[in-house]
């Protein structure tokens, strides 16, 4: 399957098992003949996936050099960003070569965002190998790193020139990110599509193996992902939508301290406590949040915890999508069809059903 997103630099995404080992050929149709390549990818998947990535591209006469960096969150930092820079620098990179981001959202994140600044600009593919870059973080050009105050606090829009979907990967994902993922292909579920939300919901067990089912789920993610993107591409209106869930995911991560859930684990929780407290204030489809725990436990992913809602709700001050005075807030009318709310903080906090109707700072 081959989708094209239209954004200010247009480009296509390929959807297809064992794609990855056609990235020369791809390659070729982009950029010129002996053109370098820096695959970038960290130290789970760079040993897996990284000699067929450099055969594939040597076949197509790029000349291939590696960065790799210990597999985590804490490595998308500035600090490995000019690593990269030094890598390419002593390689002599120009704005005709270009960068491979092999990997999960950390190393499309990181290595987009050294392809946004090096040179003011150069190409980059990606190939995402976790679900949840496959779904959404390899699609839309959002790059960037982490400060210790805060994630993605630095960053660029910088939309790839090529997205490579190869399903056979998820093959070596642990369970764990795997089920992360399904948490993000929920949401598009949740805020775009009854038919995949249901697709979700009736789908088999051991969906993780079956390359049939995840083509397809992975196409109708991107093929949303897409079309918000296309029609906000810089995140001022209807991108915000995809942060469905992330309200309350997002204090969540940060009451644990990134420790106690996944991202994907919060984004779940997120959704079902927003959609419950929506029903109550009659915005929502009743039964609504009780069919989407129902969806997230078939995915082992937790719909509750055990934070009070007023911590929780305290945390969200900090929100990205809060300005100090009022925040921003998505929520479902029903299954497939999501709406961009802003409330005061009192108006929020009346919303969350707090006593005093103030918010706590
Ligand atoms: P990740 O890149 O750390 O990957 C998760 C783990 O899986 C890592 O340990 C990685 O080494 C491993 N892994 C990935 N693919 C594998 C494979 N095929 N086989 C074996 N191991 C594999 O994290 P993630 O969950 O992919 O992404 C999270 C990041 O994405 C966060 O930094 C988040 O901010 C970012 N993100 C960005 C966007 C965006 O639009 N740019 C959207 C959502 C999330
Ligand atoms: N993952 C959110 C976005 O790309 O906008």
């Amino acid at each position: 399957m081959e989708l094209t997103v239209k954004t200010s630099h247009p480009y296509k995404i390929r959807i297809e098992s064992g794609c990855l080992n056609q990235v020369g050929m791809h390659a070729g149709q982009l950029f010129p003949a002996g053109a370098k390549a820096m695959i970038v990818g960290d130290t789970n998947v760079l040993p897996i996936y990284g000699d067929a990535v450099e055969h594939a591209l040597t076949q197509n006469g790029f000349s291939c050099f590696r960065f790799m960096f210990p597999a985590g969150e804490q490595s998308k930092r500035l600090s490995v960003v000019e690593q990269i820079y030094c890598a390419l620098a002593d390689s002599r990179f120009t704005r005709s070569d270009f960068i491979v981001a092999l990997g999960g959202g950390v190393t499309g994140d990181m290595a987009g965002f050294a392809a946004a600044t090096f040179l003011r600009g150069i190409r980059f593919l990606q190939i995402p190998t976790s679900l949840l870059a496959q779904i959404d973080s390899s699609v839309g050009g959002k790059t960037g790193v982490d400060l210790p105050q805060g994630k993605n606090l630095v960053g660029a829009f910088h939309q790839p020139s090529l997205v490579l979907i190869d399903p056979q990967t998820l093959a070596t994902l642990p369970p764990r990110y795997f089920s992360d993922g399904m948490g993000e292909a929920v949401k598009y579920g949740c805020i775009k599509s009854r038919a995949l939300f249901d697709l979700l919901r009736t789908a088999g067990e051991n969906v993780g193996s079956d390359p049939a089912f995840l083509e397809k789920m992975i196409t109708d993610c991107v093929d949303i992902k897409r079309e918000v993107v296309e029609h906000d591409e810089l995140d001022t209106g209807e991108r915000m939508l995809l942060n469905f869930g992330h309200t309350f995911g997002h204090a969540l991560e940060k009451l644990y301290d990134f420790r106690k859930l996944s991202h994907g684990e919060a984004v779940g929780i997120g959704m079902v406590m927003m959609t419950r407290l929506s029903e109550k204030a009659g915005l929502t489809k009743p039964g609504t949040a009780d069919e989407i725990a129902e969806v997230l436990q078939k995915y082992q992913l937790p719909v509750c915890d055990e934070m009070g809602l007023e911590k929780i709700f305290e945390a969200t001050a900090v929100d990205k999508k809060s300005n100090g005075h009022s925040l921003r807030v998505i929520l479902l009318k029903e299954i497939g069809s999501s709406l961009i709310q802003t409330y005061s903080r009192e108006e929020f906090s009346k919303f969350c059903g707090l006593k005093d109707g103030m918010w706590h700072e």
